[in-house]
């Protein structure tokens, strides 16, 4: 931690903050909703409030924290996780620039890269960055930027963060990690070598399912400056003051709601792993997990995603989601509450059947965000939807 007094979960609630007013004594962050300041005189002032789209106290103090237990320079908090990998791309690349991309990607960042990016000269390289050695030979002189999640959404594959920030070091690459299912609770990028970290706050990091919401989190304040600038006064895509004081709320919890969404999902992939109806199940905690050594040794708690094949297809894949009655369907995660989706006709959908058959996504895909409720309650639902299909 940046701040070594205190273990993450005291930052998390907060634990050794300044209070925002002497006088008041607020115990919990205010909200700070007021759109502008008043100055003293007029001129741009170099120091202080002037406008909340530029710095809102709210804002600052969610920054600010998400920066402690990142172990960062500087976070930035934005009105949604694609705002943040936006940011990240018009900050950092610009036409005749190249990205080295992991091939199983989030489908907005992917289409992001290909129905936009490649529009302004970026040429997006993707290869499968589960083996360093494909980033590696797909490196060369000229990348400016490696791009990979871990774990990824969907199938929950993992990359070795330590070998890909050394080898981005060695190409004078900038190495993004999209840690959105890890959290900083779980996984901190930075520490292994990432030069910049991205997460979707929508998830786990708010964990309530009540705000959108994204976090930049870079290694070396020398980015910041141009991060700022792009999301501020380019996108204008901050994070509102009252997300901020949603996702400050959030914090306070994620360590006990990550220890129960990986209680809860280790219970629901055990229990998927053994039922014939099941074909594959991918969950990072299980030792069948092709990079269970790799999660061990670089993320602390294995998260609340769970994602399985049916033995079956599309239509009764649809039937088995369907079926589910604690289990909500919904197209979120990393909420308290349960949900599935058909990943296919999802949070794929935007995808083709060839685009989705190259990503590794078959019609018989089912994505679970374990939540908080009791396995006692989970597992049945689905042993029963699995009965019923
Ligand atoms: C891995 C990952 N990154 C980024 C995003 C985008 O986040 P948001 O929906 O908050 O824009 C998502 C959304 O599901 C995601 O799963």
């Amino acid at each position: 931690m940046t701040d070594d007094q205190y273990d993450f979960e005291s930052i998390a609630v907060g634990a050794g903050e300044e209070r925002p007013r002497a006088d008041t004594k607020d115990v919990v962050t205010p909200v700070h909703l007021s759109a502008t300041f008043g100055l003293d005189a007029a001129g741009y002032p170099e120091e202080g409030y002037t406008y909340t789209r530029h710095g809102n106290p709210t804002r600052d103090r969610l920054e600010d924290r998400l920066a402690d237990l990142s172990n960062a320079a500087r976070v930035f908090a934005a009105s949604s996780g694609m705002a943040t990998v936006s940011t990240v791309c018009l900050s950092l690349l610009g036409p005749g620039d190249r990205v080295v991309a992991a091939d199983s990607l989030f489908g907005g960042t992917k289409q992001l890269f290909d129905e936009f990016l490649t529009g302004f000269g970026v040429e997006v390289s993707y290869v499968d960055a589960t083996d360093p050695e494909n980033v590696a030979d797909a490196l060369g002189p000229s990348a400016e930027l490696v791009w990979v999640e871990s774990p990824t959404n969907p199938l929950l594959k993992l990359c070795d963060i330590e070998a890909l920030g050394e080898l981005s070091d060695e190409h004078g690459a900038t190495l993004v990690v999209d840690n959105t299912f890890a959290t900083p609770y779980a996984q901190r990028p930075l520490d292994l070598g990432a030069d910049v970290s991205v997460l979707s706050t929508t998830k786990f990091v708010n964990g309530h399912t009540d705000s959108v919401g994204g976090a930049i989190a870079v290694a070396d304040a020398d980015l910041s400056e141009q991060f700022g600038f792009v999301l501020r006064d380019v996108m204008g895509a901050p994070l509102s003051p009252f997300d901020s004081y949603l996702v400050l709320r959030g914090l306070k919890t994620l360590p006990a709601r990550m220890e129960s969404h990986q209680r809860n999902a280790t219970e629901v992939a055990a229990f998927l792993a053994d039922h014939e109806s099941v074909a594959a199940v991918n969950y990072p905690g299980l030792r069948s997990h092709p990079d269970h050594d790799l999660a061990a040794r670089q993320m602390d708690n294995y998260g609340g995603v769970v994602t399985f094949e049916i033995d079956g297809d599309g239509a009764e894949t649809r039937a088995f989601v369907e079926e589910l009655d604690v289990f909500e369907l919904a197209m979120s995660l990393g909420g308290v509450e349960s949900l599935v989706e058909h990943t296919a006709s999802m949070s794929a959908a935007s995808l083709s059947p060839a685009e989705r058959e190259t990503a590794g996504i078959p019609d018989s895909l089912v994505r679970l965000s374990v939540g908080l409720e009791s396995p006692d309650d989970l597992i049945p639902d689905l042993a029963a939807a699995l009965d019923e299909v």
